[in-house]
């Protein structure tokens, strides 16, 4: 199978949980906005991630379905408050929710979504995986939303500051990207009956993969087109401190440098072209390029432990999807 089949192989049945889930909704108004990114789709990465490290520890597939869909229940929630805190207009090639609802109704759908996914991991439980396993899910999933909010606001900190280590980025990173896809195998491992050392393995592949994800995220935020669906280079308008700009403030020579930090600070789109050609000048995306294939390494390495399987096959080919992907 190749990696678009593979992300493709049980959508139609996490849609399934997730429109059970939103059809209840009232008012009207209220599941509309709650339901308009879920509509536009996404890769739907993190619920393939949930099913496959059911599968992969010998679960079956259907007892995993729900916590797969609450895994993208909540990306979808950090999404859309993502888009307020990011002030970035467009998400999955359509407008961001905030700019078609106003910022109240976004807040309340990304909450709406939030509480949506835990009553759905809680219904796990009737799915004959048992009271334990569906709350030992649940702990993963609580563990990872309080992780995406502290990584969520060390990222906007860093907007204010020059002072960012490799090293904050990549706890910040850790936190707002690599904490939920940690629990997306972390859930579904747990669910499928794991080991603690296969639980360990794969959420070590989780954590890995996470950080690849968002370095190749913010790869494709400079070099990407409108094909990734949401604004290019909103990172430097935003003044955002990703490792390619720590990387070439670093590296850069003074002038250099200080036009740099002065590119970042002026909240402009026109600063796009020249600060690309600072970071370019000085390696920084070869950089980046090269952190996140070590990543990417790391979690295909921490699968050993893992069986082989068809599962396992899917998620060595996930891991380099991560670091391929261009949207
Ligand atoms: C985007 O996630 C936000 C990050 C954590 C980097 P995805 O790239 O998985 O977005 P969708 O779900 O495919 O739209
Ligand atoms: C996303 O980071 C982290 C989230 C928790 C949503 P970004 O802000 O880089 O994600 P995009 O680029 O807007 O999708
Ligand atoms: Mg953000
Ligand atoms: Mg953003
Ligand atoms: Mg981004």
């Amino acid at each position: 199978m190749d990696v678009m089949e593979i992300l493709k192989a049980y959508s139609a049945e996490v849609d399934t949980e997730i429109d059970d889930a939103l059809k209840t909704l009232e008012p009207e108004e209220l599941r509309d906005v709650s339901s308009h990114l879920i509509k536009a789709g996404g890769k739907k990465f993190r619920p393939a991630l949930t099913i496959l490290s059911c599968q992969a520890v010998g679960g079956n597939t259907e007892k995993a379905l729900k916590a797969a869909a609450a895994l993208e229940l909540i990306h979808t929630f950090s999404l859309i408050h993502d888009d307020i805190m990011d002030n970035d207009d467009t998400r999955r090639g359509m407008k961001a929710v905030h700019k078609v609802w106003g910022e109240p109704l976004a807040i309340l759908a990304g909450d709406t979504l939030f509480a949506k996914a835990y009553e759905t991991i809680i219904k796990t439980a009737d799915d004959n995986v048992g009271y334990e396993r569906a709350i030992d899910a649940l702990k993963v999933l609580v563990d990872s939303c309080i992780k995406i909010c502290e990584g969520q606001a060390l990222d906007m900190s860093f907007e204010d500051t020059f002072e960012v280590t490799q090293d904050e980025y990549m706890n910040m990173i850790y936190k707002k990207t690599g904490a939920l896809i940690t629990g997306a195998t972390g859930a579904g491992a747990i669910i499928g009956g794991a080991t603690s050392m296969q639980i360990n393995a794969l959420q070590e592949y989780g954590r890995n993969v996470g950080l690849a994800f968002q370095i190749q995220d913010d790869y494709i935020d400079l070099t990407g087109d409108e094909s990734i669906g949401k604004p290019v280079g909103s990172d430097l308008v935003e003044g955002k401190k990703t490792v390619m700009v720590l990387y070439a403030l670093e590296k850069a020579n003074k002038e250099d440098h200080d036009r740099l930090i002065e590119l970042l600070e002026a909240n402009d789109d026109s600063i796009i072209p020249e600060a690309m050609s600072i970071l370019e000048k000085y390696g920084a995306i070869q950089y980046a390029r090269a952190l996140a294939y070590d990543c990417v390494i790391k979690a295909k390495e921490s699968l050993v432990v893992i069986p082989d399987s068809d599962a396992k096959d899917a998620l060595m080919k996930l891991a380099d999807f991560v670091y391929t992907r261009k949207a």
